[in-house]
């Protein structure tokens, strides 16, 4: 699909990955992008292009308002989402495994779920911002892997489920980005614009899931090649 002239709708608008959707869906020529975040004051975005939501994707109701105000949305970027950077069973808050499926996966269910309608309409697309960790688990963030892993699994559902009303699914899996999420992360990290370019050439050139940046393209061809290998490696053990 197109950008110009698109009506787009990006969650967690307000900082990091979703600030940049804002800016570059703006730059390539959107009609309209609704920026959808927890404090709308936050953004300071000065393009009358620009329409910001209240939405905590975790919210029924805010969800279901953002839906019925932005009826002529041809893009949903889902890209709200947490990582709690817990392990499983050694986690000190055992409630962040919930919060994470609650944001990760339910969150950006709910937003399909109410946006598919006018998306189904208008003949559009969904880009859901996921992670290499989608692929793998981390065991120092494993209740994220999950959590990006069972949204993966939901997005292939969607992706089946909208194919036949002309409606695309996308999931970006990068690796760590430069952001607030990987503050404490050390380099290498994706600086936010390279993930949005990535998904926006996508968004164009027909490829549903995409691996942005060395380190995730890496994993993907190590899983392909010897699942175990990578998996053992990433615990520790190999
Ligand atoms: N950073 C990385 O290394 C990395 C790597 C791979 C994938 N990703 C993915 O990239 C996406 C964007 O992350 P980021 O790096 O930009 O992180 P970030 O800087 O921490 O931003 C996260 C955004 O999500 C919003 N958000 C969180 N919970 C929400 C909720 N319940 N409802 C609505 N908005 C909510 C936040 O809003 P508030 O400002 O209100 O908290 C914020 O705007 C996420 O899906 C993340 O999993 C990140």
């Amino acid at each position: 699909m197109q950008v110009e002239g698109c009506v787009a709708f990006v969650t967690g608008a307000n900082r990091g990955v979703g600030a940049s959707f804002v800016a570059k869906l703006l730059q390539e020529g959107a009609r309209k992008v609704y920026a959808g975040a927890r404090d709308v004051r936050a953004p300071a975005y000065r393009d009358p292009r620009v329409v910001p939501v209240d939405l905590d994707i975790t919210n029924p109701q805010q969800v279901a308002r953002a839906a019925a105000l932005a009826s002529d949305v041809n893009l949903l970027v889902n890209n709200a989402g947490i990582n709690r950077l817990e392990p499983l069973l050694a986690a000190n808050d055992r409630d962040a495994a919930r919060a994470e499926m609650e944001v990760n996966y339910f969150g950006t269910l709910d937003m399909i779920r109410a946006f598919a309608p006018s998306l189904q309409r208008e003949g559009g697309a969904i880009v859901n911002v996921s992670s290499i960790l989608a692929r793998v688990a981390l065991p120092s963030m494993a209740s994220l892997c999950a959590s990006k892993a069972a949204a993966l699994r939901m997005t292939e559902g969607a992706r089946a489920e909208l194919a036949p009303h002309g409606v695309r699914v996308l999931s970006i899996l990068p690796g760590p980005i430069d952001t607030d999420m990987s503050r404490d992360f050390p380099p290498p990290k994706l600086p936010a614009a390279e993930v949005v370019d990535a998904a926006l050439a996508a968004l164009a050139n027909g490829v549903d899931e995409v691996y942005v940046g060395a380190m995730a393209q890496q994993l993907a061809a190590g899983l392909a090649a010897d699942r175990q290998a990578v998996q053992k490696s990433l615990a520790g053990v190999a």
